[in-house]
């Protein structure tokens, strides 16, 4: 069996481990990155769209954001629609010049799998039956196998970044964590389609019939969202359905409406938050979706897992640097913190902005009040907005 060395073991190549491995080559320090899909499925599929300002100077700093200052579209504000009126929510104004931008997670992707071959660092796609050994010893090792071969990759650390379904998480010991979840009876339908978006911003939409997002990938391509059942079949969604229940969701005095198109993709998300505690277990460290998930409605998640590895790569490279293992130790600590004011904000959308199943007309009418208190008040907006755009990375 052959044995491969190296300082970090990644395993994972979705955003979180992709940049990590970058921030660790810069820092000086050796990593391999082990995927479980191939090149292409990382690349083409479709997910989340939303970078905080955070995010973006992260990528910028590091020389990665060339093709995210040609093609990402900056962001100031976004829309909330209820009660037939929209509202415009200056964000920007709000927070000192913070904003958003859209540039597709699987984009994202591709720009830090480019940089990765370009440091000629290791990176396997298709790696099988991944396994992690001697977490709680100071040589953890990883176990998989790469077309049919078995092979062992001993670390000096582990970082499992292979997300909500990864093997990571599970290898923790049983009684060694706990686990923080919260399941909601509704999903997204979402689709992505050839139309010019109609508005230059995103549309957060509350409407009785249920919730509906307007978003975009391109100056040619509308992504747009409505609320349906965690289980909904998307057979009983005709193109003419869709189009049809977005009107009526965005419905509102000022006449706008989401341009239609040719549908090119459709698909159903389920929504969770979930928070796993501690976030790190001897030398296993876990960031972004393998440590926690939040439900899409605060567009939390990628810029979370930014934050992760932001913040692991420091105290690994501290590692390397002194042999101090301080930055390591509050590692969770400092992750976790962060994760619940994601949580916290993504929840309170998700609640203000979704029609819940039981809904009686006291909670529509409550959420009505929530909302227009929201778009009257300069400190609820101040404080809507600096937590949209997100914290500057800590
Ligand atoms: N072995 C190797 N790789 C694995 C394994 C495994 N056993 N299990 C999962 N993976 C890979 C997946 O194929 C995926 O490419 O780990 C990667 C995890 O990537 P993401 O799911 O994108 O998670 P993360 O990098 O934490 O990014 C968080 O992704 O889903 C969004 O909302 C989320 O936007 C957030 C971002
Ligand atoms: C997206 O563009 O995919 C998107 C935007 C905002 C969200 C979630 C997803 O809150």
């Amino acid at each position: 069996m052959p044995a491969h060395r190296t300082q970090v073991g990644i395993i994972g190549a979705g955003p979180a481990g992709l940049l990590l491995g970058h921030l660790l080559h810069t820092r000086g320090i050796d990593s391999v990155i082990l995927e479980r899909h191939g090149r292409a499925h990382v690349v083409e599929r479709v997910r989340a769209g939303v970078l905080e300002q955070g995010t973006v100077d992260l990528l910028r700093d590091l020389g990665l954001g060339a093709r995210l200052a040609r093609e990402g579209m900056r962001h100031a504000g976004l829309f909330l629609s209820f009660g037939g009126e929209r509202h415009h929510v200056d964000m920007a104004e709000l927070t000192g010049g913070r904003a958003i931008t859209i540039y597709g997670q699987n984009e994202v992707v591709k720009d830090l799998i480019d940089a990765r071959i370009a440091t000629g660092r290791p990176l396997a796609f298709e790696v099988a039956d991944v396994e992690i050994g001697g977490i709680e010893t100071t040589r953890p090792s990883i176990h998989y196998r790469q077309a049919g071969r078995a092979e062992t990759l001993a670390c000096d650390f582990v970082a499992g970044c292979d997300g909500f379904h990864g093997v990571s998480r599970a290898s923790l010991p049983a009684g060694a964590v706990r686990v923080y979840e919260r399941t909601y009876p509704f999903g997204w339908l979402g689709i992505l389609a050839e139309a010019a978006p109609s508005c230059a911003e995103l549309v957060y939409a509350r409407h009785d019939r249920g919730f509906a997002l307007f978003s975009m990938r391109s100056p040619a391509i509308t992504r747009l969202y409505l609320q349906c059942a965690p289980d909904e079949d998307l057979a009983d969604w005709s193109d003419d359905r869709i189009w049809s229940e977005l009107a009526a969701r965005f419905a509102c005095r000022d006449g706008w409406t989401p341009a239609a198109g040719p549908i090119l993709q459709k698909g159903v998300t389920p929504m969770r938050s979930f928070v796993v505690d501690p976030m790190a277990h001897g030398r296993l460290y876990l960031a972004g979706d393998a440590a926690h998930i939040v439900p899409p409605t605060g567009a939390k998640g990628l810029n979370l897992a930014v934050a992760d590895v932001w913040r692991l790569a420091d105290a690994l490279a501290r590692f390397y640097r002194d042999g101090s293992t301080t930055e390591l130790d509050t590692y969770s600590e400092r992750g976790l913190r962060r994760a619940w004011r994601a949580q916290r904000f993504s929840w309170w959308m998700t609640s203000a902005l979704h029609k819940a199943e039981t809904e009686n007309p006291f909670d529509a009418l409550r959420q009505h009040a929530e909302l227009d208190y929201l778009v009257s008040s300069r400190a609820a907006l101040t404080s809507f907005a600096e937590s949209y755009v997100g914290a500057p990375l800590s």
